[in-house]
């Protein structure tokens, strides 16, 4: 390979935007195959059901029987939202005109639905009422305009985070109009804007940051966009006082204070003050993207691009701590994904597409089944876990549904951009494109990531003459590359990130780069002993086979001093061998993404020989705790976390999540509870119970099945630390019953622990 080393950044085209998607399109590969399918699935899918909500609560007949899952909840309404994106994306990315009438039909019926209740006000979602009856949402808006706002982080009056939902409407709503300008989709959204505008403007400004204590999603955004089409200022000032101080603060500060927050709760807001810097011109909006991109980036993201676990941030650099069954929500890496654009658009530079790439690959790819076209929810990187897919003939209509059906809808758009000039390459994925600016038509023929390199072919040029063709190089390809012109070596400048060739181009004339594709260990953040191994943007698993039920053998661990030379290409695309790396046994490395229904071991413990000697004991036993402990549990319930507090409907009074020393648990004041259901199974069996050690004169009552358990009193029983209290069940208490309701009521002027989270255990 020869090595090049101009400065090459100040030939890089600037202000870069991608080519538009309609006009992208995909060669076969993967990416194109996940298309396809996903293209199936939304034909599969009836409008008519996702309507069902709109139409009734507006007084209208419905057309169909509404669809299960959330969308069977309060949160109805936000599929729809990403559903119409999805149809816009797909029209563009395939061209079906399917998609497009689709999306023009769910319009018109939006637009019927929001005149029939002449509020401007149009929506699916619901509000549980005391009896657990779901009504029309709307109902929580004019007592929230009263100050009556009540809010634990997800929940607003009874409503499942109703201005997330809301802004799924906005931006499917703002996609059709911008995609082929329906004047009555913009004609929707704006009446729906008002709505809102009248909503936050009877609130101060303290009523506000309560509200927006609640999940907003990119409501931001929304109104973001809403006002770049048109011009109007009333729409801009929405979108600035749609600001969570509590979070935002922090980040326009430079502080990293992100631990247990959710994180794709977050997310958003960043996009949609990415977004409003374009419009206002702030730097201090810019400079919160910024910071927030960096800091989860690089010290709270996985290996695979994906971030959180359990949905929660931790301390930064801590994820080895956080390699559970619940890492990396694909919605998470959707929205980084778009906040990666902006932060690019905004100042172009390689290395926000090594995240991206990375991303892409490893954590989208993997997110849907190309058997099914089912999505994750979460990519468990836990050793022995393999990943839950939607089942589409059942759908959930988890959010990840509602952002998988929108990732897997545009593979090929941000393959190529434009900037000033010229043309960038970004990501290597097969596909073809017309240029408008230059009458040209390029193609990107390539088998990366499984061989190294790709050859743009410029097969028209109208407008012939000198520009710049900058082609990525991944930071990891470090500074050797190759890069020749219709076959002949060519040495381009290189800097940001690319390698520039800026010369008279003519039809026909075929760029080619090369760049090596090697192994290489990468360690998480904050802990150089735990590590993954990767092939170019490719992470590799070792192969655990397609088991059922819970893995049952040991977490490999990796020990040696050179654990690259254990390496050998074994048969298969990017497939290695190991011999004599890991204990107790060698195994075969795979691509992880399309380990789509069997099980993976993407990190691994590395040590030295002498050092597995030291640790073997104490690291088998600690990992047969564990494994003990996850064997004998029956039911586990994860306090003050949305996802396991549904599952185990939970309700509550005066009651609220609380985090702390990086685990979240909950907590009622004296008057309240909360109770919550959990699995049981016959035999004896334990409840335990975890508690912070320095808690003092806190006294409640456990109750199973309303009948008294026990009365916990906590006086700093453990200073410093967390720890467990163990209350055996009678077994009257369980017999012949599938659940029991666990409850934990505060005494007076005491509160409930707070309870960092409840297990049953045989
Ligand atoms: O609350 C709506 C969505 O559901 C959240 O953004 C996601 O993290 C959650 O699971
Ligand atoms: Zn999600």
């Amino acid at each position: 390979m020869a090595r090049v080393a101009n400065p090459g950044a100040s030939l890089l085209p600037a202000k870069p935007k991608p080519l538009p998607l309609a006009a992208v399109r995909l060669k076969p590969s993967d990416y194109a195959t996940a298309v396809e399918v996903n293209r199936g699935y939304l034909h599969r899918l009836d409008p008519d059901r996702f309507l069902h909500n709109f139409r009734k609560y507006a007084g209208l007949e419905p057309r169909a029987p509404i669809y299960g899952g959330w969308e069977n909840d309060t949160i109805a309404g936000h599929t729809l939202g990403h559903y119409m994106t999805a149809l816009v994306l797909t029209w563009q990315q395939t061209g079906d005109p399917e998609c497009r009438r689709r999306a023009d039909y769910i319009v018109d019926e939006l637009a019927e639905a929001q005149a029939a209740r002449g509020t401007g006000y149009v929506g699916a979602l619901g509000r549980k009422r005391k009896d657990g009856t779901i009504v029309d949402g709307e109902e929580i808006f004019p007592e929230v305009m009263k100050g009556d706002i009540r809010s634990g982080g997800f929940d607003l009056n009874g409503s499942w985070s109703p201005l997330y939902t809301v802004h799924k409407l906005f931006a499917g709503l703002l996609d059709i109009h911008g995609a082929w300008g329906n004047p009555k989709a913009l004609q929707v959204v704006t009446g729906l804007g008002g709505y809102f505008e009248r909503v936050f403007a009877a609130l101060d400004d303290a009523q506000m940051e309560k509200l927006l204590s609640c999940e907003y999603g990119g409501l931001n955004e929304s109104y973001a966009v809403l006002y770049s089409r048109t011009n109007d200022k009333r729409w801009l000032k929405v979108a600035e006082r749609l600001y969570d101080h509590r979070v935002l603060d922090p980040l326009v500060a430079g502080e990293d204070k992100l631990a247990n927050f959710h994180a794709n709760t977050q997310v958003p807001k960043l996009v949609g003050l990415a977004r409003l810097h374009d419009l206002t011109g702030k730097p201090e909006q810019r400079n919160a993207a910024t910071f927030f991109w960096k800091t989860v980036t690089q010290h709270h993201s996985y290996v695979i691009g994906g971030n959180a676990d359990r949905e929660y941030f931790s301390e930064p650099d801590s994820i080895a701590n956080h390699i559970t069954e619940q890492t990396c929500e694909h919605c998470n890496t959707y929205n980084m994904l778009k906040l990666t654009q902006q932060l690019y658009h905004w100042q172009p530079d390689g290395a926000l597409f090594d995240f991206y790439e990375r991303a892409h690959l490893n954590h989208v790819m993997s997110a849907q089944n190309p058997k099914t076209g089912g999505f994750t929810y979460m990519t468990p990187l836990m050793t022995g876990t393999k990943r839950g897919y939607s089942d589409p003939n059942d759908d959930p209509f988890w959010c990840c549904v509602g952002s998988g059906m929108e990732s897997h809808a545009k593979h090929g758009e941000a393959i190529f951009w434009e900037g000033e000039g010229g043309l960038i390459v970004n990501l290597y994925i097969p596909a073809e494109a017309q240029w408008q600016t230059r009458g040209a038509q390029v193609a990107l023929e390539t088998s990366y990531p499984f061989e190294p390199g790709a050859r743009l072919t410029l097969a028209a040029l109208n407008k012939r003459g000198r520009f710049p063709i900058a082609l990525r190089v991944p930071g990891w390809a470090g500074d050797t590359v190759q890069v020749t012109v219709n076959g002949q070596p060519v040495t381009p400048a290189i800097g940001n990130g690319y390698a520039v060739v800026d010369r008279r181009w003519k039809a026909g004339d075929v760029v080619a780069i090369t760049f090596p594709l090697e192994l290489r260990l990468e360690s998480a953040p904050g802990d150089q002993n735990t590590v993954a191994v990767v092939r170019g943007p490719m992470v590799l698993a070792a192969d655990l086979g397609a088991g059922e039920g819970e893995w049952q053998g040991a977490d490999p661990a990796m020990v040696g001093e050179q654990p690259l030379a254990a390496f050998t290409p074994a048969q298969g695309r990017a497939t290695y061998a190991t011999k004599g790396l890991l204990r107790p046994a060698d195994l075969t490395f795979v691509p992880f993404y399309s380990q789509y229904e069997r099980r993976s071991a993407v990190y691994f413990k590395r040590f030295s020989e002498a050092g597995w000697k030291n640790e073997q004991v104490a690291f088998l036993a600690e990992q047969a705790r564990v494994k003990d402990i996850a064997a004998r549990s029956v039911d586990v319930m994860h306090l003050g976390e949305m996802q396991p507090e549904r599952d185990h409907n939970l309700t509550s009074e005066i009651s609220y999540p609380v985090s702390y020393r990086g685990r979240n648990g909950r907590d009622a004041r004296s008057g309240g509870y909360f109770e919550f259901s959990m699995k049981t199974k016959p035999g004896p069996l334990v409840l335990q119970a975890s508690y912070w050690g320095s808690e003092r004169a806190r006294d409640f009552d456990i109750l199973v099945d309303n009948v008294k358990l026990a009365t916990q009193h906590l006086e700093n029983d453990q200073p410093g630390k967390f720890f467990d209290v163990e209350y055996p069940l009678p077994e009257a208490l369980t017999k012949g019953k599938q659940s029991v309701k666990v409850k934990f009521v505060p005494h007076d002027r005491s509160s409930a622990g707070p309870v960092f989270g409840v297990r049953l255990f045989t």
